[in-house]
């Protein structure tokens, strides 16, 4: 009887999400120095495959867009692979409209784009040899994707972040809530107890406008 109940509910639970269109992105984004060169962060993509394939066991039709990882993909029918987060963002803007958004992806803030103090911009590998008070950085800063999906006129009915934080996790996740025009967040605390990046755990608090809740550390998958 209870086999036959749970059943009924994860069927019950199928045929909600069948007709969805759910886009998840993944992974870090990586952003190029120069020709050999890039920038980019820890994220393994872990959380991300996870929630995509979640979305599957459910029903719901998922499209991956995942940025380069050394983690074993999913199996699922759309993967789309990037690497700068101009090429994420428009990866997204192509597979809308969709029912459902889940930024899980980890996109470089910023772009370092290199110049000689005294030659301007270096378009080939920049050599060693180079002075050092020479070389400088400049950054400009990419597309926020979560927030351009969150105002976008083809918006997703529901918009869901992340806001990794080493410091004012709530806070910080309640304004990137209102920020970036998200209906939910899922806030992680980075410090030595909660070693995210690349782990299969997570502990998690989850904010909605008017709604927080603190989850203990579990799989990531759950
Ligand atoms: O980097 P930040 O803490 O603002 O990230 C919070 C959320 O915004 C995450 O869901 C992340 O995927 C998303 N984000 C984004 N584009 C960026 C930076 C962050 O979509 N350039």
């Amino acid at each position: 009887r209870t086999k036959l109940k749970n059943i009924n509910h994860s069927l019950q639970k199928k045929l909600k999400c069948q007709n969805l269109n759910v886009i998840v992105t993944a992974g870090p984004t990586q952003e190029q120095i120069d020709p050999i060169r890039f920038i980019s962060n820890h994220s393994s993509g872990k959380q991300g495959y996870a929630i995509a394939e979640e979305f599957v066991k459910v029903g719901a039709t998922v499209t991956l867009i995942t940025g380069p990882t050394n983690t074993e993909k999913p199996v699922i029918d759309k993967i789309q692979e990037v690497k700068t987060a101009d090429e994420m963002l428009n990866c997204v803007l192509k597979n809308l409209p969709a029912d459902i958004f889940v930024c899980a992806a980890a996109v470089a803030d910023w772009k370092l784009i290199p110049f000689q103090a005294k030659g301007g911009k270096l378009n080939s590998k920049i050599k060693k040899k180079l002075n050092k008070k020479c070389l400088m950085f400049k950054t400009t800063e990419n597309p926020d994707i979560l927030k351009t999906i969150g105002f976008h006129n083809n918006r997703p009915k529901i918009v869901v972040g992340f806001a990794a934080e080493t410091d004012d996790l709530i806070e910080n996740a309640k304004s990137k809530l209102k920020s970036k025009n998200a209906d939910i967040i899922l806030a992680n605390q980075i410090d030595q107890k909660n070693q995210v990046f690349g782990s299969d755990f997570n502990k998690v608090s989850i904010l909605e406008k008017n709604k927080l809740q603190n989850f203990e550390k579990t799989n990531k998958q759950k």
